[in-house]
């Protein structure tokens, strides 16, 4: 794109407003608010405004329990065969992981990527050394070092990828295949206006975990992983320090019931607790994100008094690799998050809102559910799977994660 093109793109749209701090740039920003205006589809950036003016919420459709499969409630015989499919899997080289890394640790008071956080462990252990002795632990038992890939974003790639260089991967390169980036899209302000950052750059924000899907097949690594005879791909965010990793049950579970995806799930300890709840929507197995719950079904209850919406998605869910290239085809919805944002001006000032001004987009992993007829759901004892570090403290802090993770793996 030249300045012409790039001048007569940003009027089209009505930004002009860009190009009055393009105007006040020097040659590199410049260069590279051309480059953004290059990558941008304007036709997306529309509709997506559009959608912060008509949210549907979920009152508009039919939300019904989903079915989960306890794992406790398995007799020791089923478990068994499970496992034993499950350990086929692992060590025929079938399975890999996939763990969303795009975040940083800002709201844990760490700058940097969220899985360089060291919370606080008698050794010292960062949350990505944490899983690293999962795979080791798996290796020694089957004999594979399970492939890891990590997604990244274009904040944190390279940070992530240093720090695993500078600590020799921990041990476990030949397991840790590739770092790849998820996309960005713009932000926009109130009025549907791209936002200048503080240093007059278009500001955009990774475009949510959902666009994982898009990133492995543009990255090649859908191709990648067929190509090697890898059938299911496990995906999980980079804070749950209880993962399970490398899981036979979870894969056996999913083969022996023909799930395309299936989803680990724990019981929801509070109406008012922070996780997207498994359900179906409309006759179709999905998740209403704690954000968009209505505080209907919040609070809804089963006539035995139980929470009508009761199985959390932790984030952890495993599919097979055959759906995941029908699913990158067709875009997932997108969700829209009003956020603060320091924005510059025209005449080249910061503001520091005190309220949202800004949306951001985003699409989600667990919307991808909606395209299968069914799914598994398999539920595990919270104090085994689950413990989030999300806030710097009270609950899911480095302090409650710490706890778990002692109280299940003792003190190496
Ligand atoms: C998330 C889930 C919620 C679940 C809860 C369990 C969403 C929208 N909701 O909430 O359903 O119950 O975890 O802990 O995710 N990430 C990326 N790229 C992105 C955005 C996120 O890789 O663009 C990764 C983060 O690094 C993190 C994970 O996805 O590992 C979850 O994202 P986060 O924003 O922490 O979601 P929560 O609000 O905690």
């Amino acid at each position: 794109m030249n300045e012409e093109e790039f001048f007569e793109v940003l009027k089209k749209h009505n930004q002009e407003h860009v190009i009055r701090q393009y105007e006040l740039a020097s040659d590199e920003k410049k260069a590279f608010l051309i480059s953004q205006v290059a990558n941008m589809n304007f036709e997306e950036i529309e509709e997506l405004y559009s959608l912060t003016q008509s949210f549907r919420g979920f009152d508009n459709f039919n939300i019904e329990p989903i079915n989960a499969q306890d794992a406790e409630a398995l007799s020791e015989e089923e478990k068994n065969e499970l496992i034993k499919i499950g350990e086929d899997i692992i060590k025929n080289k079938k399975v890999a992981i996939i763990m969303m890394a795009g975040g940083q640790g800002t709201r844990l008071g760490h700058y940097g990527p969220k899985g360089t956080f060291d919370f606080g462990l008698p050794n010292h252990k960062t949350i990505f050394e944490t899983y690293v002795d999962q795979f080791k632990i798996a290796k020694e038992k089957y004999g594979v070092a399970v492939p890891w890939y990590i997604m990244t974003s274009r904040e944190n790639n390279n940070s992530t990828v240093e720090f695993f260089k500078n600590n020799n991967y921990f041990g476990y390169e030949e397991g840790i295949k590739t770092f790849f980036s998820q996309s960005e899209l713009p932000m926009l302000d109130e009025d549907g206006k791209l936002i200048l950052d503080e240093n007059g750059l278009i500001k955009e924000a990774a475009n949510g975990h959902g666009g994982v899907f898009e990133a492995l097949v543009k990255n090649g690594i859908l191709q990648e992983l067929q190509d090697s005879g890898i059938e299911w791909v496990f995906t999980c965010g980079v804070d749950n320090v209880l993962a399970p990793m490398v899981d036979p049950l979870l894969l056996g579970y999913s083969k022996k019931n023909n799930y395309m995806a299936t989803s680990i799930s724990c019981i929801k300890e509070n109406p008012d607790e922070k996780v997207g709840m498994l359900c179906y929507k409309d006759g179709r197995p999905s998740v209403v994100e704690y954000t968009e719950l209505t505080d209907d079904l919040r609070y809804a209850k089963k006539e035995n008094g139980e929470l009508l919406l009761s199985e959390a998605h932790i984030m952890m869910n495993l599919f097979n690799c055959d759906v995941i290239l029908g699913i990158s085809k067709e875009k997932l919805p997108y969700h829209v998050a009003h956020k603060k944002c320091n924005m510059m001006d025209r005449e080249g000032n910061v503001h520091v809102p005190e309220n949202p001004n800004a949306y951001k987009f985003e699409t989600f992993i667990f919307d991808a559910f909606e395209r299968l007829d069914k799914m598994g759901v398999l539920r595990y004892k919270r104090e085994d799977c689950f413990a989030p570090i999300k806030n710097a403290t009270g609950n899911d802090s480095p302090e409650t994660a710490r706890k778990l993770y002692l109280a299940k793996h003792g003190m190496n």
